[in-house]
């Protein structure tokens, strides 16, 4: 297997004054690039990928990211989310349940 974990961020970006806002417009490229960094920080580029995504269709609930292959979403990520994110989902398999959207 080449890569263990998918993480899609949505970057799609609407007008700033579209009503259906988009994730864009709240910062999610800062998102991923917290992502990338502390995947490099922790040695987990070769395991886990940073992914691009265009709208998640969960755009009211932004930034919006989903990981694969759980299928574990979460929503209003900051970028000071992501270190949990990546200790205990991506290293520990345990997802973060406090930004969880859409739950089985
Ligand atoms: S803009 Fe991110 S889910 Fe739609």
């Amino acid at each position: 297997m080449r890569f263990r974990h998918h993480v899609f961020v949505c970057e799609n970006r609407r007008p700033d004054d579209d009503p259906r806002g988009s994730c864009g417009a709240k910062g999610s490229e800062t998102i991923r690039a917290a992502l990338k960094e502390e995947l490099a920080r922790r040695g987990l580029k070769k395991v886990v990928r940073a992914n691009v995504a265009g709208c998640l269709d969960a755009c009211a609930l932004g930034p919006t990211i989903v990981v694969y292959p759980e299928g574990v979403w979460y929503g209003h990520v900051r970028p000071e989310d992501v270190p949990e994110i990546v200790e205990s989902h991506l290293v520990n398999g345990v997802p973060v349940e406090r930004l969880r959207i859409f739950r089985e």
